[in-house]
């Protein structure tokens, strides 16, 4: 009886990877409208096109989780939306603009979100929203608005701010589609960093001094040999993607913390200190304050990235349909790297992971290239969100860490 136990584990951790639980998924996305008559004709408008709506960014805090889908195409009705996870909403809800309808209406700069990527929710209980101000993908791209930062009130649902990019933070090539959270000693000593994935920039907000600069470094550009990629079963090059997925450390004995990035094409990663970015005299004048780490190996590209209070980051796995691990204790190379999960069918390209505060790892995948360059197939399940405690994802892998070493931790 025992070993036949025994014999029926081992199968199911060769068979099936998922340890990931799949908690949502949508053949299309829908809307939580106020009535069935005002979806009818936001469909017959096409203010509501079922099908250009692709879910990029999640976050959590609470009962919700935040699902932001960009204004590529036509007929987006909400970029910042929310599930309520402590309701029965099934397994495709519809999703709830956050705060509210009127706050998601397009090229209203002022009170409206135009196109939202990334979210972060901090610890002081604020989520920070970069609107792009953008319309279209690429080519057919227009702004409406300029970049913004809204930072809204997660118990009250209040926007507490909207703080502009100044003309100098970005240049003509600019494309924001990232953003990590530092908080310091206080809910005042925070600072936002946002990755200029096409322009080649890093850019800093500091919340109380209420202003932003940009760094610019040679690390934050693509690298020419990594610029192909083999996803879904389409071929392309995205060569010209630089700076994307970002990660925070805990804090260090300094009373800062790293920064570990890397470009989306490429296969290294890079590393500067929070202390380098909070200052702003720092710009033009720490080249070499930034280093580079080892690569991580064939089939590494990454866009998003997460590390947790005991210094494990997850990141996912873009060309591999998989989630990857790295406790931060140890050196940065590839035996050291962890496949918490992987699937080819349920997370064809895991576009953003993200950690809520019961220590759960989040994950969704949304086949991304198959949207943008092909088309997607409405018949079959398109998007998915998942989520496990990060304990056990990362029990019998080199990332797991042992009760002892659960205190503090620096690098
Ligand atoms: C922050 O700065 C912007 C422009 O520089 C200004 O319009 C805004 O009122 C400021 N906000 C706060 C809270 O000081
Ligand atoms: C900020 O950077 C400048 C230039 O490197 C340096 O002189 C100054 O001491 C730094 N300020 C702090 C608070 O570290
Ligand atoms: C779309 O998916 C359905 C269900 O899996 C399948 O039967 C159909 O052949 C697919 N269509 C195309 C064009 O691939």
């Amino acid at each position: 009886m025992k070993n036949y136990i025994i014999l029926l584990i081992t199968l199911q951790s060769v068979f099936s990877a998922r340890i990931l639980k799949e908690q949502f998924a949508w053949n299309q996305l829908d809307y939580a409208y106020p009535s069935f008559d005002e979806r009818q004709e936001a469909l017959r408008t096409g203010r509501f096109v079922p099908e250009n709506n692709l879910p990029v960014g999640i976050e959590i805090w609470g009962d919700k989780l935040f699902v932001s889908v960009p204004r590529w195409r036509v007929g987006i009705p909400s970029t910042l939306n929310y599930i309520p996870l402590s309701k029965n909403v099934g397994k495709s809800p519809a999703l709830i603009p956050y705060p509210n309808w009127k706050s998601n209406e397009a090229g209203n700069c002022e009170s409206g979100l135009t196109t939202v990527y990334r979210i972060k929710a901090d610890e002081c209980h604020r989520l920070w929203v970069l609107d792009t101000g953008t319309f279209g993908i690429d080519d057919t791209t227009t702004n409406p608005c300029p970049y913004a930062i809204n930072v809204f009130d997660l118990f009250t649902n209040q926007r507490l701010r909207r703080y502009e990019l100044r003309k100098e933070d970005i240049n003509a090539n600019t494309f924001i589609a990232n953003i990590a959270i530092d908080i310091g000693k206080d809910c005042n000593d925070v600072f936002a960093y946002m990755s200029d994935e096409l322009g080649y920039g890093l850019i800093v907000y500091s919340w109380e001094q209420n202003e932003s600069w940009r760094f610019e470094h040679g690390f934050f550009r693509p690298d020419p040999l990594k610029g192909e990629f083999n996803i879904g079963g389409l071929e392309f090059q995205w060569d010209a993607e630089g700076i994307f997925g970002m990660s925070l450390t805990p804090l260090q004995p300094d009373g800062y913390r790293l920064m570990h990035f890397s470009p989306l094409a490429s296969e290294r990663e890079f590393v500067v200190s929070t202390g380098t970015l909070r200052n702003s005299s720092k710009v033009g004048d720490s080249y070499k304050e930034f280093y580079s780490l080892n690569e991580r190996g064939p089939l590494s590209h990454t866009t998003s990235r997460v590390m947790d209070d005991y210094g494990i980051q997850f990141f996912n796995l873009i060309d591999r349909n998989a989630v990857g691990c790295w406790n931060g204790r140890y050196d940065y190379r590839p035996e050291n790297f962890g496949v918490v999960d992987k699937d080819d069918v349920g997370l064809s390209f895991p576009a953003d992971v993200k950690v809520d505060a019961q220590r759960n790892l989040w994950v969704i995948s949304d086949k991304m290239p198959n949207f943008l360059l092909s088309s997607l197939n409405y018949s079959e399940i398109n998007f998915r969100i998942y989520f496990a405690p990060i304990q056990v994802l990362i029990q019998n892998t080199v990332c797991e860490i042992q009760v002892a070493e659960h205190n503090y931790y620096y690098l």
